[in-house]
């Protein structure tokens, strides 16, 4: 199907940039540099200047980045790790992975952890806190800095949907111990193919993890046990590096688009979520997620009419997908997720489809 209104559209983007990244294309291929050369260590240094963190780790995936922050800090075997079940399945798969257990709190009306069931669910097993930043926009960080430091616990965020976005003027991925990045296509700030990055302050922690990305060595002396292949590829990172300069730029277009979808969509019965705002919350809009009630009608509709819109979250807790989880009752996990939509927002979306997509959404409720 041709898509008046695709989801994305990367070969756009492509097409945009198409002159810088031949050229780095061919330097690359003519150095010959493709593991763990220049751009990578280039394309760490940007963004942990970017996210104002002392050190950045570049690996392979966004699903990666989590396993192995997971492991670094030194979670194992029946611990347990509090985060939500509203995110996409690698936070809870790199858990259970590891053997540990999630613990899930439910979430609030902006799709992210409501911090304040944080604490009643800390136990002596509690080794750390994953909040989720979904959709590019940050957790209510300050009350689980809080926590963390009241009960010990290191603070694991998952950055993968929310490379730029603020909280309190600062980035997603420099409140914790460690924060993870996905660099997948789906996002903001995305290579071609797989690749995701950890951000951390704490110099021997990144230490360990350069070792266990690149199959586990030994470090001043003391073993680090087995490691893994999880490199992010010098290739990505020099197609990253030319997209950096670009990342502000689409982190004001998606904005400026979540504005107008906000003006525009505010007449209907429809939940929108927050307007961009400076203050508190600076949101990327990774995804543009509306709430319906009407949510199958409303996906059938708009796919009729030509707009690519998906129902991006998943249920983690669905026994189909084999996490051996047992079922718990989330009440605002479970309305949302049978209420939301995601519909186009991405910085090359023409003015034309923009207001395809809004004039849809009025058509369906007329
Ligand atoms: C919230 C969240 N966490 C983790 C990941 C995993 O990232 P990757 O696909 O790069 O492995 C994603 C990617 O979609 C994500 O959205």
């Amino acid at each position: 199907m041709i898509w008046k209104v695709p989801y994305i559209n990367l070969g756009k983007q492509f097409k945009n940039l198409e002159k810088e990244l031949i050229v780095e294309f061919k330097r690359v291929m003519s150095e010959g540099s493709f593991i763990l050369r220049q751009d990578v260590k280039r394309f760490e240094e940007n963004l942990a200047n970017y996210l104002g963190v002392r050190e950045v780790i570049g690996v392979n995936s966004g699903t990666d980045a989590l396993y192995l922050a997971i492991e670094a800090i030194g979670i194992n075997k029946k611990d347990e790790i509090i985060t939500v079940a509203h995110s996409f399945v690698a936070p809870i798969s790199a858990i259970i992975r590891r053997g540990a257990k999630p613990i899930f709190v439910d979430i609030q009306n902006d799709f992210n952890m409501d911090v304040s069931q944080v604490e009643k669910k800390i136990t002596n097993k509690t080794k750390a806190i994953l909040p989720v930043h979904l959709n590019g926009r940050c957790c209510d960080m300050a009350p689980l800095n809080e926590l963390s430091k009241k009960y010990n616990l290191p603070i694991i965020e998952d950055a993968a949907q929310a490379i730029g976005a603020k909280y309190n003027k600062k980035r997603a991925g420099s409140f914790g111990l460690a924060g993870c990045f996905s660099l997948h296509p789906m996002k903001t700030l995305s290579c071609a193919g797989d690749g995701g990055a950890i951000s951390t302050n704490d110099v021997y922690l990144a230490e360990k993890l350069r070792v266990l990305r690149d199959h586990g060595q030994k470090i001043k002396g003391e073993f680090l046990g087995v490691g893994y292949n999880s490199r992010l590829d010098n290739l990505q990172a020099a197609i990253l590096n030319v997209k950096f300069k670009h990342l502000d730029e689409y982190i004001k277009k998606r904005r400026k688009i979540a504005e107008i979808y906000n003006e525009e969509l505010s007449s209907l019965p429809i939940i929108l979520p927050p307007a961009p705002s400076k203050e508190k919350y600076f949101d990327t809009y990774t995804s543009y997620v509306i709430r319906t009630d009407k949510q199958e009608k409303l996906i059938k509709f708009l796919r009729e009419n030509g707009i690519e819109v998906f129902v991006h979250v998943i249920k983690p807790l669905d026994k189909h997908q084999g996490l051996g989880l047992e079922q718990i009752v989330l009440p605002k996990n479970e309305l949302i997720c049978s209420q939301n939509v995601s519909i186009p927002i991405y910085p090359e979306m023409e003015k034309r489809q923009i207001k395809e997509v809004i004039d849809n959404l009025k058509k369906f409720y007329k």
